[in-house]
């Protein structure tokens, strides 16, 4: 009796274990794509990361959030000279919350149905490369 109950009990573990270890792996592999998504395809880093004098981007403030040090060569109507911080700490994930943010970069609309003005791009892309971004957006501190 204890014998099978021990039997079945370590199946059951087993069985938890394997799904919790592909579940994990599933993750960590849509958290490489989102990096590789937005770091290298989209390069949100260029405008959503401060740049020292010099203009190399500072590693420690990663998608923080920063003042431009481009601006349009003509008048751009509605043109933004500051991005927002899109980390997982900021206030917009806070107002936002997850599915905003990947309905935002599926649809170029905000939860309110508006949309960023420029430079932001209006990116519409597709539910998996959307949610792989946010994704890695959530590993940011
Ligand atoms: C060319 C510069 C540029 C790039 C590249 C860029 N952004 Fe932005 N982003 C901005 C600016 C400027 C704003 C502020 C626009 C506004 O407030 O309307 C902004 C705003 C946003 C907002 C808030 C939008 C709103 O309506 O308040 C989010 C979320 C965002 N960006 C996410 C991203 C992500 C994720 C990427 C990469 C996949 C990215 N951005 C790439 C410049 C950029």
């Amino acid at each position: 009796m204890r014998t099978w109950f021990l039997a079945v009990l370590s199946l059951v573990v087993g069985v938890m274990t394997a799904a919790a270890f592909a579940q994990d792996s599933k993750s960590s592999l849509q958290i490489e794509r989102g990096k590789y998504l937005a770091e290298q395809v989209a390069r949100c880093q260029d405008c959503h990361t401060p740049k020292t004098a010099t203009g190399e981007l500072i590693k420690e403030q990663w998608f923080k959030g920063t003042t431009l040090n481009v601006t349009p060569s003509a008048p751009i109507a509605d043109w933004h000279q500051k991005s927002p911080d899109i980390t997982s700490t900021s206030a917009l994930w806070q107002r936002w919350g997850q599915d905003g943010l990947v309905g935002f970069l599926q649809t170029a609309k905000n939860p309110r149905g508006g949309k960023a003005g420029p430079p932001m791009p209006a990116y519409t892309l597709t539910k998996d490369d959307a949610e792989a971004i946010v994704a890695f957006l959530k590993t940011l501190p």
